[in-house]
């Protein structure tokens, strides 16, 4: 089996309930965080990890990451003519030449696992990565799926990216049952959205996957879990009866953008590191709570 990952997964087809009505003509995905959308970001991370082909499973809206993504002839050559160089480039340069993207559609969002296994006849056989892009990571420089990518070059196993969280908040994630606390733990149990007194620990898996193609059979299989979904955790809980399975806490820091709360701490600790913005929003920000 290959170790590459030339395939990285964007599922963007929910229906983004917490964002209404921002997201009821425009998926979350596009909601920008200072000046780029959640999308641009998760596609740069998966660039800069040695992807080269990008896998939308879009949904009921999915025109705008398509054109997002899409050479936008008036506007360049409306900055062409104005003379706007860098907006240009900025415009051009949304993805590289030798990476291509592949829009296919989830018909019915009927979750996460479901929107996977839409990915597989673009994916086939080879193992691929998932990136949920409301799960913004500011890696410092280090890419979180780069370093996942790493980890799965040494195992050949799949990978779920993990960070610890409240115990109070473990009915919102994928909680992994492992022993120990190193960077790559062996999974030994994974279950969906626990009450914080059943959950085998509190190490919640977040947007980012390394999965072994054997997973879409096992999707295939899996039947609707937590909330009336198919969900991703339930198929790596069977992939899991078959092949190692492991957890790696990535260097980083997350911002749940799924939600208000997150999405708004994500802007304020972006736009505090934004070369063009910082020093006026930081001083906004003295001259508002000082
Ligand atoms: P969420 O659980 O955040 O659901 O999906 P959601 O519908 O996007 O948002 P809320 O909870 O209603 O506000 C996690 C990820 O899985 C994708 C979403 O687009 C998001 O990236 N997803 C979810 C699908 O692509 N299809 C689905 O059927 C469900």
């Amino acid at each position: 089996m290959s170790k590459r990952v030339r395939k990285v997964v964007f599922p963007v087809a929910g229906l983004g309930t917490r964002f209404l009505p921002a997201t009821k003509a425009s998926p979350k995905e596009m909601l920008p965080v200072v000046d780029k959308p959640l999308i641009q970001y998760a596609v740069e991370e998966a660039i800069e990890a040695g992807a080269e082909v990008m896998v939308f499973v879009t949904g009921r809206n999915k025109y705008a990451i398509s054109n997002h993504f899409d050479t936008a002839y008036e506007l360049e050559s409306e900055l062409e003519e104005r003379g706007k160089d860098k907006l240009l480039a900025m415009v051009r340069d949304v993805v590289p030449s030798h990476v291509s993207c592949v829009f296919i559609r989830q018909s019915m969002p009927l979750g996460l696992g479901h929107a996977v296994l839409c990915a597989e006849p673009i994916v086939g056989d080879e193992p691929f990565a998932v990136i949920l892009a409301d799960d913004l990571i500011d890696d410092g420089g280090s890419g979180c799926l780069s370093q996942m990518v790493k980890a799965f070059a040494d195992t050949g196993s799949s990978i779920l990216g993990v960070e610890r969280v409240a115990q109070e908040e473990t009915d919102k994630y994928g909680i992994v049952d492992t022993e120990g606390d190193q960077q790559l733990l062996e999974v030994k149990g994974i279950v969906e959205k626990p009450k914080p007194e059943d959950a085998p620990s509190n190490l919640a898996v977040v947007g980012r996957y390394i999965l072994t193609s054997e997973i879409f059979g096992q999707l295939a299989q899996t039947g609707r879990g937590a909330g009336g979904e198919i969900q991703l955790t339930d198929g790596i809980a069977r992939l899991m009866e078959k092949q190692k399975v492991f957890a790696y806490q990535f260097k980083g820091k997350r911002y749940d953008c799924g939600s208000k709360l997150g999405y708004l701490m994500a802007t304020v600790d972006y736009a505090l590191q934004h070369p063009e913005l910082k020093d006026d929003f930081q001083a906004w920000l003295k001259s508002r709570f000082c």
